[in-house]
């Protein structure tokens, strides 16, 4: 699957991390920045570009990582389209994509270590959203809202 990856510069080493985690488990990842954490770095304009391109289906997942997972998972969700989720386990994960239909992950790169962001991450890209009941429901909810808010 190809998978969309973006961070600032306190998710770049975790970002690296599972781009070659993944990447040898089969996936193609593109990165759509931060390029290097030699200096802080916003993450806003990083979850945008990423954001713009899973929401047009290309990746049609992806992993945003910034020190909390927090302030990158909030620019990812002002973009229509996205449903960002943050996850410290592989619980949340799962529930994330089954009931949530999450298309991007956020990770906290000063909360959680490699290994257990690898094992989410794993999790978020396995899990397939749970069609045709209540969360496909409370997701056209959602979209709903999003439909109202956004142009
Ligand atoms: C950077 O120091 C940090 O504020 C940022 O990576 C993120 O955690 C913000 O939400």
């Amino acid at each position: 699957m190809r998978i969309a990856l973006a961070s600032d510069h306190a998710g770049y080493a975790l970002k690296r991390f599972l781009s070659q985690h993944l990447s040898a488990a089969g996936h193609e990842c593109v990165d759509f920045g931060a390029a290097t954490d030699a200096q802080p770095s916003s993450y806003v304009p990083f979850a945008v570009s990423l954001s713009e391109a899973v929401a047009a289906g290309d990746p049609p997942l992806g992993i945003v990582i910034c020190g909390t997972g927090l302030g990158i998972s909030i620019a990812a969700n002002k973009n229509k389209g996205i449903r960002a989720a943050v996850c410290t386990d592989e619980y949340m994960a799962r529930m994330a994509r089954q009931h949530n239909d999450a298309n991007v992950l956020a990770l906290g790169a000063r909360v959680v270590g490699a290994g257990l962001a690898a094992s989410i991450a794993d999790a978020f890209l396995s899990e397939p959203f749970e069609r045709g009941g209540r969360h496909q429901a409370r997701v056209a909810e959602i979209l709903d809202v999003e439909r109202r808010n956004f142009r």
